[in-house]
């Protein structure tokens, strides 16, 4: 199948998660583009969309929650999935919940949706940015687990060939 994986990303660390998403993907037969949302100017020769995006004060990017607005009808009519970034849910990562994604989420009807841990590294960040996160108590590291990333872009691969 011909697949889009939109991922935004401030600081690499969404970019990252993405790649290993589409790797997978793409070890499974699957053609994979990897694109950030802003860039996307036409989806009509997908057959299936994987979104992705970092939460910052609890939202999406406004360059992801526009891609969902802008191809509402095409995601509509495929099957998506979706996966946030984020330092929520961790014992000593946590800024806040991503509560805010939620109609996000609703309004683009994902098949599912996960959130997996991010990095915060405060040396890649403004100042403006650093202080906010350190106000959230975010901790310092990169927790990604790429383990569990692969396992959830197995459970896509599983999902599409289910569907074929
Ligand atoms: C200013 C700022 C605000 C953040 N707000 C949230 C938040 O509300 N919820 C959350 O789970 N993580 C939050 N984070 C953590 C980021 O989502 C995390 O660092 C993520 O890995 C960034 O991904 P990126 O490098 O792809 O931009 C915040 C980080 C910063 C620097």
């Amino acid at each position: 199948m011909k697949i889009l994986l939109a991922a935004s990303s401030r600081h690499g660390a969404t970019d990252e998660v993405g790649a290993v998403i589409a790797q997978e993907l793409r070890n499974a037969g699957h053609d994979v583009d990897q694109a950030r949302p802003e860039d996307v100017t036409d989806v009509r020769t997908y057959d299936a969309f994987v979104l992705g995006s970092p939460v910052y004060m609890t939202r999406w990017t406004q360059e992801a929650i526009d891609f969902t607005e802008r191809f509402s009808e095409e995601l509509h009519s495929h099957p998506v999935w979706a996966f946030s970034v984020g330092l929520s849910g961790l014992p000593k990562g946590k800024i806040s919940d991503p509560h805010r994604i939620g109609p996000v989420l609703l309004s683009i009807e994902p098949e599912g949706h996960v959130t997996f841990a991010g990095r915060f590294e405060p040396s890649e960040l403004s100042l403006r940015e650093r202080s906010i996160a350190r106000m959230g108590g975010a901790s310092e590291g990169d927790f990604r687990d790429l383990d569990a990333v692969r396992a959830w872009s197995a459970s896509i691969v599983e999902a599409l060939a289910a569907r074929q």
